[in-house]
């Protein structure tokens, strides 16, 4: 029995119901409600990639896929590598693909975990770079580790102030390749009042003076970047919630 093609209607009821359910405020206040109340389990805490500790809620590992895969970076830049296992995820799909590579910058590498990441299987396509995010020296690191024509995308998951992350897209977004995406982490925090704030996290964070507002500033005085609304539609259950914009063609 021939089955009809239907791969393109499949895709276009795909973007629909993604749309509608970032229409649905229902939804996603119940999926706000239930990051909380898994939050005392840690539960971003609980995954690895290959072996390395991933601090993502599942959601974003598959959306970051999907955005690696449609637009082919050949350079990844992450701010915030913490255990090692988003920049071994990323450099685990450039591997799949045949090209590229992870430039991880943080703060703190620790030993442990810098041992971890170098000698993981896809050591071979991350680069380290210690030290603060939007220092100078660091930012000239990591242009140096750019070739020339290379497609670019960030993602930026390390302080997660309002004025780290603004100072972060101002920084990082105009390194990021028309096309490419920008993922601005934890944006969720966005939608949390203070008395709601989880507290077991090194520093508390809560609407108002977190990634999201930070986002919104950038884009409100830049037009670099435009948010891709069905991706970030059917992102629930997810730390980064209209934290994937993608930057506009020139
Ligand atoms: C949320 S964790 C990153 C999680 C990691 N991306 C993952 O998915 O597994 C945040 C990291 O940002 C780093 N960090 C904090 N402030 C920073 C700064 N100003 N510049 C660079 N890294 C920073 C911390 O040391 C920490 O390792």
């Amino acid at each position: 029995m021939t089955h009809k093609d239907d791969r393109a209607e499949f895709e276009a009821h795909k973007v629909k119901q993604s749309l509608a359910l970032g229409r649905d405020k229902t939804v996603f206040q119940g999926s706000v409600d239930h990051m909380l109340q898994l939050d005392p389990y840690d539960y971003s805490y609980l995954w690895s990639w290959m072996g390395a500790p991933i601090i993502q809620m599942p959601a974003d590992v598959m959306a970051t896929q999907e955005v690696i895969w449609n637009t082919k970076p050949d350079i990844i830049i992450e701010t915030g590598v913490a255990r090692g296992g988003s920049v071994l995820f990323m450099a685990s799909l450039l591997q799949l693909m045949g090209h590229g590579r992870v430039i991880g910058v943080d703060i703190d590498i620790r030993a442990h975990n810098r041992d971890t990441i170098e000698t993981h299987p896809m050591a071979h396509r991350v680069t380290l770079i210690e030290g603060g995010s939007t220092s100078d020296s660091v930012l000239d690191a990591v242009r140096a580790e750019i070739p020339s024509g290379a497609r670019v995308m960030v993602v930026l998951d390390s302080d997660h102030s309002r004025d780290h992350v603004l100072e972060e897209c101002r920084a990082y977004g105009p390194l990021v390749t028309p096309g490419c995406y920008m993922v601005v982490a934890d944006t969720m925090i966005g939608h949390v009042a203070e008395e709601n704030a989880p507290t077991n996290r090194s520093k508390s964070w809560f609407a108002g003076n977190e990634p999201l507002s930070a986002l919104r500033d950038y884009m409100a005085e830049s037009d670099l970047f435009e948010v891709d609304e069905v991706l970030n539609g059917k992102l629930v259950l997810s730390s980064s919630p209209g934290g994937y914009v993608r930057r506009r063609a020139e």
